[in-house]
């Protein structure tokens, strides 16, 4: 959701800006605008609505801006329209200081009327944002000592999430940084500096980067230095890491969307969560956080609480039935806007896994802050290496799939619920439980069996042509495959735009068969296994009302055909591993379904990648 990014170096900053936001559009935005130094005024050009970023990056290429400093934003609205209006930069009442802002100024409605009475200040948006740059100008009139002083004053004023950028036509070589809650990262190339609310976007040119932390005020000069408030070089040299992003993961290749290209990066995602961490030999489980005083806590804890958003809730409904069935230690699984605002329960005998694939959204980590409060030991599961919740987290595991840019979910799905797995066989070890051979041989052997789902692309893409028209889907599995039945309804909901339910199996009699009738394709996931017999029931009462059942089965099993419609086959696996290796399934299903409907399938209408906001 919404991004910033920044440039001070030799080069001129328009276009490099303007790419900027195009690397950072995934994460969703409706307008999009760069503010460049030129001369002795600030040059600001904004765009509204769908592809602001490219539209932004071909008006500036054809311009002669010679400004070598300069800031951009993706906007994704929170107060006032999606507009040019609204759109940052925002600019100071003297049109000396611009400014980008990603988050919410809590109390920006006392500070505009406080400036409106005092100083006398006209506002030309209706953000909260635009009340920082005319804060940051009140202190330079006051006499602040530099941009740095200034924006230190005026953010004494403000309560709120922000990370922000500022430029200033009196420090004409400088941006200003700052943040509380919301990333920024500097990155570092020859002599110049780069500035980005996401190490994804960091263009190839930064070798070094530097993670901002809540409080930080940061200088980056057009030199190629940078200055953290308060901070010793020493201090500085020490926060400098090695970009890790390879140049080319984040770009899409020779994929047609990010969708596609992620989901079928899933083999070598799962492989890189994968890596080091089962032992066949010894049939153990290595995972780095169980430090300990961790281990001591899963020993003595009575309750595992797992919290999560979207996929990384429906991924935490499988660690559930996992830590469960290996572990035998109870599991409550809570969405985390809700958790947050529930008033839990906390025993001092529990402990907390937060599921975030950005590592950014806001209602897990304000839930795992809440647990934290309580003295709850908190394990993060992210994506995103030095993320806020890898930097809040006591500890965490993390998934190494590369990052994912479209904004559905996909290879992060696969990669948490194999890490759920991970982490319960080692709660299970750490209980004195021993872990069957089978299984780990079994969660070992998924990448390559992977690869062998994916092949089933072009039945699934025949299947979206014949569905596209599709009244509505309705989804369901049982056990191990219940959670994925949310998961691939939820696919199917954001990219195609679906009216599509997921139920368990066994819900279907008590509601959601008034669903079906004639034509309404419902998907069925019907592995062998326990709940093989109860789940053929559900397919033919969903066929005893016309609908017309998509079947998942275990490859060579023939039960189903000649009463689904079709059948997809998936490797033979041990049934606990069915949400990993049919999720391909509906995720291809979604997205040839959302090009079938001319659907924007990175960038789905509404949503964003990262939801920093509550
Ligand atoms: C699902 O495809 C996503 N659009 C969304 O539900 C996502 O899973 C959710 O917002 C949580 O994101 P996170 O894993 O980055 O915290
Ligand atoms: N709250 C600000 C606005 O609505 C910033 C939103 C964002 O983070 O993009 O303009």
């Amino acid at each position: 959701m919404c991004g910033i990014d920044g440039y001070a170096g030799k080069r001129k900053a328009a276009a490099i800006l303007a790419q900027g936001l195009i690397d950072l559009a995934y994460r969703g935005y409706d307008s999009a605008g760069i503010a460049t130094i030129e001369g002795p005024r600030i040059e600001i050009f904004k765009r509204e609505g769908n592809n602001s970023p490219e539209e932004l990056y071909k008006r500036v290429s054809g311009l002669t801006l010679a400004g070598t400093v300069g800031i951009g934003h993706n906007r994704w609205a929170t107060h006032g329209a999606p507009s040019v209006r609204n759109a940052h930069p925002h600019l100071s009442q003297g049109k000396r200081v611009a400014v980008v802002h990603n988050g919410i100024i809590d109390n920006f409605k006392a500070l505009r009327a406080e400036l409106e009475h005092e100083e006398n200040a006209s506002f030309r948006s209706d953000t909260d944002s635009e009340v920082l740059a005319y804060l940051i100008e009140r202190e330079l009139n006051f006499g602040a000592l530099s941009l740095e002083d200034a924006v230190h004053t005026a953010l004494a004023h403000v309560e709120g999430a922000y990370a922000i950028g500022v430029i200033c036509t009196d420090y004409p070589d400088q941006i200003v940084a700052a943040r509380n809650s919301s990333d920024l990262i500097i990155g570092v190339g020859e002599g110049e500096l780069f500035l980005t609310s996401d190490e994804a976007a960091l263009p190839t040119e930064a070798n070094l980067k530097a993670a901002m932390k809540d409080g930080d005020i940061v200088t980056l000069f057009q030199n190629g230095q940078f200055h953290i408030r308060g901070h010793s070089e020493e201090d500085k040299k020490r926060r400098l890491e090695k970009v890790c992003i390879m140049p080319g993961q984040s770009r899409l290749g020779n994929h047609a969307h990010f969708m596609l290209k992620e989901i079928l990066e899933q083999p070598e995602a799962l492989r890189n969560a994968l890596r080091g961490r089962i032992d066949l030999a010894h049939e153990t489980v290595r995972l780095g956080c169980f430090t300990p005083e961790v281990t001591r806590q899963f020993r003595t804890c009575d309750r595992v609480v797992i919290i999560g958003c979207g996929t990384s809730y429906y991924s935490g409904l499988a660690g559930k039935l996992y830590i469960e069935r290996f572990a035998r230690v109870p599991v409550d699984v809570a969405l985390a806007s809700e958790y947050h605002y529930s008033d839990p329960i906390f025993t001092g005998r529990e402990v907390v896994l937060s599921i975030s694939q950005s590592g950014t959204t806001a209602d897990t980590l304000n839930a795992m802050r809440l647990a934290q409060k309580h003295g709850v030991l908190c394990l993060g599961i992210t994506n995103r290496v030095g993320s806020t919740l890898a930097r809040e987290d006591d500890g965490g595991v993390y998934l190494h799939a590369g990052p994912e840019k479209a904004v559905a979910s996909t290879k992060a799905f696969t990669s948490q619920v194999a890490v759920l797995a991970l982490i319960a066989m080692k709660i299970a070890q750490i209980h004195g439980q021993r872990i069957d051979h089978a299984l780990l041989r079994g969660l070992d052997a998924l990448p390559s069996q992977l690869e062998l789902v994916l092949r089933h692309q072009e039945q699934i893409k025949a299947l979206a042509a014949r569905y596209k028209k599709a009244a509505r889907f309705v989804c369901f599995g049982r056990g191990y495959a219940m959670p994925l039945a949310l998961e691939g309804a939820l696919k199917l909901t954001e990219i195609p735009y679906f009216d599509a339910h997921g139920y368990a199996g066994g819900e279907l009699k008590h509601g959601p068969l008034a669903l079906i009738e004639r034509g309404v394709p419902a998907i069925a996931i019907v592995p062998k296994g326990p709940h093989q017999e109860k789940m053929i029931s559900n397919v033919r009462e969903v066929v005893a009302r016309k609908g017309e059942v998509i079947a998942l089965v275990t490859e060579g099993d023939q039960a189903l055909n000649g009463i689904a419609t079709e059948v997809i086959e998936l490797p033979e696996a041990p049934e606990e591993f069915i949400s990993i290796l049919a999720v391909p399934v509906f995720q291809l299903l979604s997205y040839y379904l959302g090009l079938e409907r001319e659907c924007n399938v990175d960038r789905p209408r509404n949503l964003a990648k990262s939801v920093t906001v509550e």
